[in-house]
């Protein structure tokens, strides 16, 4: 049995101690948000957040995270209203989609941490989160753009 905190809610799961969070996210509590892209933590497809720091779930046994703040891409915002989803949305950032709910956490961690990121910054925080689709640079800018609506308290 494990315990975990998903989007604000407890859950008690009937899973061994070491299935990875990704599994249960997807599997047990159909959060199917989440991706599985690579199963070896190289490609950030599986990221969530941990305590609001981007981890890969692929990689990260259910009892590790036990008692933790777990947040998936389901939990941002039900309305879509986060400033950072409202950026993507504004930047069009997605193209098959696949990677990017492992990029929009990532950029939640790193606006979180740094409020106006360098593109050093960004470049540090988001470059092991893979894109087969290269909307890097859309991503750089929809960063910058939720950055700025963030500065101007507009978190709607
Ligand atoms: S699926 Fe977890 S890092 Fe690729
Ligand atoms: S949008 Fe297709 S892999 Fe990133």
């Amino acid at each position: 049995m494990v315990n975990l905190i998903i989007n604000g809610k407890r859950q008690e799961l009937d899973v061994a101690a070491d299935t990875p969070l990704l599994w249960v996210l997807r599997d047990h509590l159909g959060l199917t948000g989440t991706k599985y892209g690579c199963g070896i933590a190289a490609c950030g497809a599986c990221t969530v957040l941990v305590d609001g720091q981007p981890v890969r779930s692929c990689i990260t046994p259910a009892a590790a995270v036990g008692g933790k703040s777990i947040t998936t891409i389901e939990g941002l915002s039900a309305e879509h209203r986060h400033p950072v989803q409202r950026a993507w949305i504004a930047a069009d950032v997605p193209q098959c989609g696949y990677c990017q709910s492992g990029q929009i956490l990532s950029a939640v961690a790193l606006l979180s941490a740094k409020p106006k990121p360098t593109d050093r910054d960004i470049d540090e925080a988001m470059s092991g989160v893979l894109c087969r689709c290269g909307t890097y640079t859309r991503i750089r800018n929809a960063i910058k753009h939720a950055s700025r609506l963030m500065a101007k308290g507009d978190v709607a």
